[in-house]
C-alpha cells in the first residue's frame, strides 16, 4: 500500500517513467549491451558494477546489491522520502499528484504533511521573488550591492533580493488569511514579540534565498544593509523545508554552471560564494555558519571527488577546520579527496578574490594542504616529537581518527605516514594499531536463495510479465501447498490485470511488504536460461507442477483404496490417472 496517493497514479508514473534517464541525469550512464552501466553511486568502486535495465525498469549493483526501481532510487540517492520520490517523478512527467482523502484522521494528517510542504517551498519562491521585486524598487539598496561589486547577472543568478525597513512587507502581502499566516509562522517568516505583535523576521536585509540541492527555496539569510544594524547576518530558524547542517547555500547554483565540477569549494558566507560567482569562480559553496557537518560533505561529495575546505588562517580557522576534518572521516571513501586551504590573516575569500583576482585566488587554492599534511601538522603542534612519549601520543590521538576511514587505500596511506614519523618499522605491529582490512571492502556476501521450480517460475514471470499469458487455471496446483505459491498467484493477477508491467513497476506492488527481499532477488536473479529458452522452460515447470497435482491425486487414491476400498467413479478415476501417466 502506498499510502494516499492512488494505486493507479503510482502504476502510471512508473509506466510514463524511463529509469535510465532518471538515473542518467543523476549518475552518467554508459551503454553496455541491452543494459547501462556505472560506476555505482552508493559505494565506492573504480570499475563499473551499477547496472540499469532499461527493460526491467531496475536497477542493481552486483557490488553492494543496492536494487529498486526509479522510486527507490530517488528515495537512496536524493534521500526523499516515498512520497517525495513519487511527486519528483510526477513533476518531471508535468502531472499533479493526486492526494485520495481519507477518513483515517492519521492517514489524513500524513498527507497534507506532504502536501503542506510542497506549499511551503512555493511561498518561499514567491517570498524570494517579491524580494527581488522589492529590489528593483530601493535605489540605497542596489547601491549597497553595487559597492560590494555585485553584477546584474549574479544577483539574478543567486536571485538576491531586498526587504525595507518596514515591520510588515512580508505580513501584508502574503498573511492574505489565517491558513498563509500559519505557514509564514512555520516556514520562519515571521517573529511574536512578548506582546504578541506579530511582525516580519526580516527586515532592512539584503536577501539571499537558500535552494535546496533541487533548487527549491527552503530558508533565507539576509544581510544588514546598515552596518550598525545586528546581527549583521539573519538566517531562517529551522523548520520543515530547512534542516541548516544538511544544506549547502550555492550549490544549486554551482550544479547548474556544471554538473560535474571537478572540485567543490566549501567557504563560510553568502557573500563569499556570490563574490567567487562574481569572478566567475563557481565552485563555492557556503556551510552557513555552522562547523562543516558531515551531511554537508556527503552532499559536496555527491557532486564531486575533491572537496577543500577554505579557512582564514587565525587560530579560529584552524579549529573550525579541524572540526571540518573530524566530521568528514567517516565520508572518506577511497577516490574522495579532501583538502584545507588557510587565507591570510584579515582575509575571506571575498575580500581575496577581489584584491588579487581569479588566477591568483586559484593559484591560492592549487596550493592547499591534502588531509594527511593538515592531520599531522595538527596535531604535531600538540605533542613533542623528539620523545617517545610524544610519538605515542601521537600515535594514540591519530589511531582513532585514521580508523574511521571508509576508503582502505587511504587509510593505509595515513597509516604509513603516521608509521614513518613515529619510527614504526614493524609490519605486525602497525598492523595491530590499525587493521586494514585487506580484501577489498566492497564485496559483500551475494543474497542467495537455493533454487526450486516455484522460485524460478517467479522469477521468470517476474522478469517478463508477458509470460502470464502461458498461465493456466491455478487451481489445480493450489492444493499442493508449494511454499511460494501465494506469491505466484497474487504476481499472476497482477500481471494479468495489468499486461505489459516491468520488472519494476511489479515490485512496486510489494514495496511495503515483507516479501519484497525474497522478490527483489527474484528479480534480479541470474536464471541462466537463454532468452529464446525462457518461455519454453516457464511452460515446463508449469506442467511440472500439473504433473504433481496428478501424482497427488494418485497418493491420495491408493491411500483410500488401501484403507477401505474406492468407489467405482474412482477406480475409474485411478485407471485414468495411471494411464495419464
Ligand atoms: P562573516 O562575519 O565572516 O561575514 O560571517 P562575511 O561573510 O565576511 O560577510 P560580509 O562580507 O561582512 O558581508 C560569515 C558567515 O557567518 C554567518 C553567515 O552565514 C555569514 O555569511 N553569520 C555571520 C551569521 O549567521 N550571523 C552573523 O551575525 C554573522
Ligand atoms: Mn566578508
Amino acid at each position: 500500500m502506498a499510502g494516499l496517493i492512488p494505486r493507479t497514479f503510482i502504476d502510471d508514473i512508473l509506466a510514463r517513467t524511463d529509469i535510465v534517464d532518471v538515473i542518467n541525469k543523476r549518475v552518467k550512464l554508459k551503454k553496455a549491451g541491452r543494459d547501462y552501466q556505472a560506476c555505482c553511486p552508493f559505494h565506492s568502486e573504480k570499475t563499473p558494477s551499477f547496472t540499469v535495465s532499461p527493460k526491467k525498469q531496475f536497477y542493481y549493483c552486483f557490488g553492494c546489491h543496492a536494487k529498486g526501481n526509479a522510486i527507490s532510487f530517488l528515495m537512496d540517492y536524493e534521500k526523499l522520502e516515498f512520497v517525495e520520490a513519487v511527486e519528483e517523478l510526477a513533476n518531471t512527467l508535468g502531472l499533479e499528484v493526486p492526494y485520495e482523502k481519507s477518513f483515517n484522521s492519521n492517514e489524513n494528517n500524513h498527507s497534507t504533511s506532504f502536501k503542506t510542504k510542497r506549499d511551503f517551498y512555493t511561498l518561499l519562491q514567491n517570498i524570494a521573488k517579491f524580494y527581488q521585486e522589492q529590489l528593483a524598487l530601493f535605489p540605497l539598496a542596489q547601491d549597497y550591492l553595487k559597492q560590494r561589486g555585485l553584477s546584474k547577472s549574479v544577483i539574478e543568478r543567486f536571485q538576491i533580493g531586498y526587504v525595507p525597513n518596514q515591520f510588515s512587507t512580508v505580513l501584508n502581502k502574503f498573511a492574505i488569511n489565517s491558513e498563509e499566516h500559519k505557514k509564514l509562522f512555520d516556514v520562519g517568516m515571521l517573529s511574536r514579540n512578548d506582546r504578541g505583535d506579530v511582525y516580519d523576521r526580516f527586515r532592512h536585509r539584503i536577501m539571499f534565498p537558500i535552494r535546496d540541492r533541487r533548487g527549491r527555496t527552503i530558508a533565507f539569510g539576509g544581510r544588514a544593509t546598515n552596518n550598525d544594524d545586528k546581527p549583521k547576518y539573519l538566517n531562517s530558524p529551522e523548520s520543515v523545508t530547512y534542516h541548516k547542517g544538511n544544506e549547502l547555500y550555492g550549490l544549486f547554483e554551482a550544479l547548474e554552471i556544471n554538473a560535474n565540477p571537478e572540485k567543490l569549494l566549501i567557504v563560510e558566507g553568502y557573500m563569499d560564494v556570490v563574490a567567487l560567482a562574481q569572478f566567475d569562480i563557481n565552485y563555492a559553496v557556503a556551510s552557513l555558519g555552522t562547523a562543516t557537518t558531515v551531511e554537508q560533505l556527503q552532499l559536496a561529495f555527491r557532486a564531486t571527488e575533491q572537496i577543500i575546505c577554505c579557512y582564514d588562517g587565525d587560530r579560529a580557522g584552524r579549529e573550525a577546520a579541524w572540526r571540518a576534518l573530524e566530521n568528514a572521516l567517516p565520508a572518506l571513501e577511497d577516490g574522495r579527496q579532501l583538502k584545507f586551504i588557510f587565507l591570510p590573516d584579515g582575509e575571506d575569500p571575498d575580500s581575496f578574490v577581489r584584491k588579487y583576482g581569479k588566477d591568483k585566488f586559484e593559484s591560492y587554492i592549487a596550493n592547499a594542504q591534502s588531509l594527511s599534511e593538515f592531520l599531522f601538522s595538527y596535531l604535531s603542534k600538540q605533542v613533542d616529537f623528539s620523545s617517545s612519549e610524544g610519538k605515542a601520543k601521537l600515535v594514540a590521538l591519530s589511531a582513532p581518527l585514521i580508523k574511521q576511514i571508509p576508503g582502505e587505500m587511504l587509510k593505509v596511506t595515513l597509516r604509513d605516514i603516521l608509521a614513518q614519523k613515529v619510527g614504526i618499522f614493524d609490519q605486525s605491529k602497525l598492523e595491530k594499531l590499525l587493521p586494514i582490512n585487506k580484501k577489498d571492502s566492497v564485496i559483500i556476501a551475494k543474497p542467495t536463495l537455493k533454487r526450486t521450480p516455484m522460485r524460478l517460475l517467479i522469477a521468470l514471470l517476474l522478469q517478463n510479465s508477458q509470460l502470464v499469458s502461458f498461465v493456466p487455471n491455478l487451481d489445480a496446483i493450489k492444493v499442493l501447498n508449494e511454499p511460494g505459491f501465494d506469491i505466484f498467484e497474487e504476481l499472476v493477477k497482477l500481471c494479468q490485470s495489468r499486461p505489459g508491467l516491468s520488472t519494476g513497476q511489479i515490485l512496486e506492488h510489494w514495496r511495503k511488504s515483507d516479501k519484497i527481499k525474497t522478490l527483489e532477488i527474484l528479480a534480479v536473479w541470474d536464471h541462466l536460461i537463454e532468452d529464446d529458452k525462457i518461455e519454453t522452460i516457464f511452460c515446463d515447470t508449469l506442467k511440472y507442477f500439473y504433473r504433481r497435482t496428478v501424482d497427488k491425486r494418485i497418493e491420495v487414491l491408493i491411500g483410500k483404496q488401501r484403507m477401505g476400498g474406492l468407489d467405482l467413479i474412482e477406480r475409474q478415476e485411478l485407471a485414468q490417472l495411471l494411464m495419464k501417466k
